[in-house]
């Protein structure tokens, strides 16, 4: 288990647990966290978008074409910080993790 820090939409702070090798989305929610996931991780609808803050984007997988495709559809997508988390598999190199939650939208 890893512990990831994350920030909602009301500025608020609290940690999950996340699991090696599954997306952090399925911890954020499980976590109690207003994640939707309509598309149950498979890049196709940004509902899991989240902010990396903290230099921890350095950590990070490049994203691949469809989730990049998917953020730069995003109104509130920025370069430097925005992932899908459902493309964010857990692993110890994540450990400590922090993100905010970004502004619900629907594309
Ligand atoms: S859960 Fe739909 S894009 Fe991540």
């Amino acid at each position: 288990m890893f512990r990831v820090n994350v920030f909602d939409r009301d500025g608020q702070s609290s940690a999950v647990d996340a699991e090696e090798g599954l997306p952090l989305m399925f911890a954020l929610r499980e976590g109690g966290l207003p994640v939707e996931g309509t598309c149950g991780g498979t890049a196709g609808c940004g509902t899991c978008h989240v902010f990396v803050e903290d230099g921890w984007m350095a950590q990070l997988a490049q994203p691949q074409a469809t989730e990049l495709d998917m953020l730069q559809a995003l109104e509130n997508y920025d370069p430097a910080r925005s992932r899908l988390s459902c493309q964010i598999e857990m692993g110890p190199q994540l450990d400590g993790l922090v993100v905010t939650l970004a502004p619900e939208e629907f594309v």
